[in-house]
């Protein structure tokens, strides 16, 4: 890892500190998948959030190093997927690189025939509207092109690198 550049002041923030602080900000976890030529592709992706009402934007945040990511951009469109408590098995599997992610996943295709994955909380069909810088990241603005939920199913969590369960009921 290279050496962490210092700031306008010269202060320099450790890796590990961000890491550990900014764990306590707990969020879903989503997995990013489009249908391309040679059949689904998609990753793990915690950086989601809402952007924009109107226009409709939602924005994700792939690493520069993401062997996905570049795939998904050239597509130009993709679906986030929005786990459910009983998927982390697909959130592992879907961070893992230079294997068939896909293989054994029931998914049906979006209306514009992006794979959303079976039994997910809510999943938003999106085509890339804008990138921008995000040093180490891109951050990516997505126009939302159609959504659903599942309003019985409850997200998976994730906080502080651990996966976790919401208590209070569905719906
Ligand atoms: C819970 C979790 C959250 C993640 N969030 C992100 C993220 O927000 N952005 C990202 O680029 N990678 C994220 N990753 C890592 C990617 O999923 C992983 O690097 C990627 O799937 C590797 O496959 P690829 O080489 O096919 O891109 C996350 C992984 C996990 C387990």
């Amino acid at each position: 890892m290279s050496r962490p550049q210092p700031g306008p002041d010269g202060e320099v923030v450790d890796p590990r500190t961000m890491r550990e602080v900014l764990g306590h900000f707990a969020s879903g976890v989503t997995v990013v998948t489009a249908q391309a030529d040679e059949g689904p592709i998609g990753f793990t992706c915690q950086s989601f959030s809402s952007l924009s009402l109107d226009p409709p934007l939602v924005v994700i945040a792939p690493a520069r190093t993401s062997g996905t990511w570049p795939r998904l951009r050239a597509l130009g469109r993709f679906c986030v997927n929005v786990l459910a408590e009983d998927q982390t098995a697909l959130s592992v599997t879907f961070a893992r690189s230079g294997v068939d992610k896909f293989a054994g996943v029931p998914w049906r295709p979006s209306r514009f025939g992006q794979p959303v994955l079976e039994d997910v909380v809510a999943w938003i069909d999106c085509e890339l509207w804008a990138e921008y810088d995000g040093g180490d990241h891109t951050l990516v603005a997505a126009r939302v092109l159609d959504l659903g939920d599942d309003p019985g199913r409850r997200p998976l969590l994730f906080h502080r690198g651990v996966y976790g369960l919401l208590e209070s009921p569905p719906g």
